[in-house]
């Protein structure tokens, strides 16, 4: 019998972390690389991780086997609203970079129970602390992950709305990613001839603002999107392409694509301006250009419940290839 035991990290232990996590997600940064935002992480980025513990609450815990380390995991605790007693969480979700929670072991020492009681405790801690619920985000091709959380009593929820945040917007909610091979022509769909559609210029951000508030307002400028904030987006050397489309002279769609990891960005159409085949339209000009423009492919990420762009990838042949997951599970005053 293995003696396992859980302790919060050291200073000076950044290097040891670096090595578990590059030993535990190797199969993904290879396979996936960059395209999916994986990467070998170096000390500096633990250390980056520790630096923010006490604006995000960030904890680190390490797993010890027999006076080694040989897992660790990376929490923050997450505030709603600010509140401290009820509405307290244990989001383990804390990479940003590749969308999976942090919690590794490395490969020889898998199958021990390293990763269920590195868990366990860390969850017994933040129970005593007054956490509502733990959230914990995998890949449906992550079977080891879910198994043990499935094992461990967590539950997998396509979507869920928490009630100290927001009754009508969603609070987390699954993602979908989808290619499109574009070795292959574009599919044919029906055009709207009256659509125009060209490159993004600087005098319509004010209009591709407007878009982003009311038809994007899930977008990393939210429903208050300026058109400062556009402004600096539309320079941005991220972006290969931004393509507006224009119906009656009036800019009333805006789409991109994002050349260093294929991914495409949907703001959308405005509301009032869909069931047109606007939308398509702009997106068929959209995957024509990343084509001519030599990408082999192109990714698309959306959340569970946007089901009409989910329809619109599936129409255009994308292959869904893996879905990010939500489980959770609660521990006082059940939110929902
Ligand atoms: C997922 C991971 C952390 C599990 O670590 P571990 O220490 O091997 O897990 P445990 O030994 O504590 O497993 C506990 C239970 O989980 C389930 N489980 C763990 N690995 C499994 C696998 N490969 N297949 C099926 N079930 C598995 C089993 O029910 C297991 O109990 P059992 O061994 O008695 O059957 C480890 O595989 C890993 O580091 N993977 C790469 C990184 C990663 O995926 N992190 C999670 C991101 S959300």
């Amino acid at each position: 019998m293995k003696d396992i035991k859980v302790r919060p990290f050291t200073s000076g232990e950044e290097r040891v972390v670096a090595s578990i996590h590059n030993a535990a997600f190797k199969g993904w940064i290879e396979a996936l690389g960059k395209e999916y935002n994986y990467r070998y992480i170096k000390p500096e980025d633990v250390s980056a991780w520790i630096k923010e513990n006490h604006a995000h609450r960030e904890s680190l815990w390490i797993a010890e086997v027999d006076g080694k380390a040989v897992g660790y995991a990376h929490c923050r605790l997450e505030l709603v609203h600010g509140k401290r007693d009820f509405n307290e969480l244990l989001f383990v979700h804390t990479d940003r970079d590749m969308g999976q929670s942090k919690i590794a072991v490395i490969p020889p020492y898998r199958r021990l129970g390293v990763a269920k009681t590195l868990i366990q405790k860390i969850v017994e801690h933040f129970e005593d602390l007054g956490a509502d619920l733990v959230v914990v985000v995998t890949y449906s091709d992550n079977n080891a992950a879910e198994e043990l959380l499935r094992r461990l009593g967590f539950v997998h929820k396509d979507f869920f709305y928490y009630k100290p945040y927001s009754e009508t917007k969603p609070w987390r909610c699954d993602t979908v990613y989808a290619e499109l091979n574009l070795s292959e022509p574009i599919k044919h769909v029906r055009l709207n001839l009256d659509v125009n559609v060209r490159p993004a210029r600087e005098e319509d951000a004010e209009d591709i603002a407007g878009i982003f508030r009311k038809s994007a307002p899930w977008s990393p400028f939210g429903p208050k999107a300026s058109s400062e904030q556009v402004l600096s987006y539309l320079k941005s050397s991220d972006y290969e392409i931004i393509l507006v489309a224009e119906y009656k002279g009036k800019v009333v769609g805006v789409m991109d694509f994002n050349g260093n990891n294929y991914r495409l960005g949907i703001p959308g159409v405005l509301p009032e301006y869909r069931k047109r085949g606007i939308g398509y339209t702009l997106f068929y000009h959209l995957l024509k250009n990343i084509r001519q423009k030599g990408f082999s492919k192109a990714i698309a990420d959306t959340g569970l419940v946007l089901s009409d762009a989910i329809k619109m990838y599936s129409r255009f042949g994308f292959k869904i290839v893996r879905r990010q997951h939500h489980w959770i599970k609660i521990l006082h005053n059940n939110p929902f």
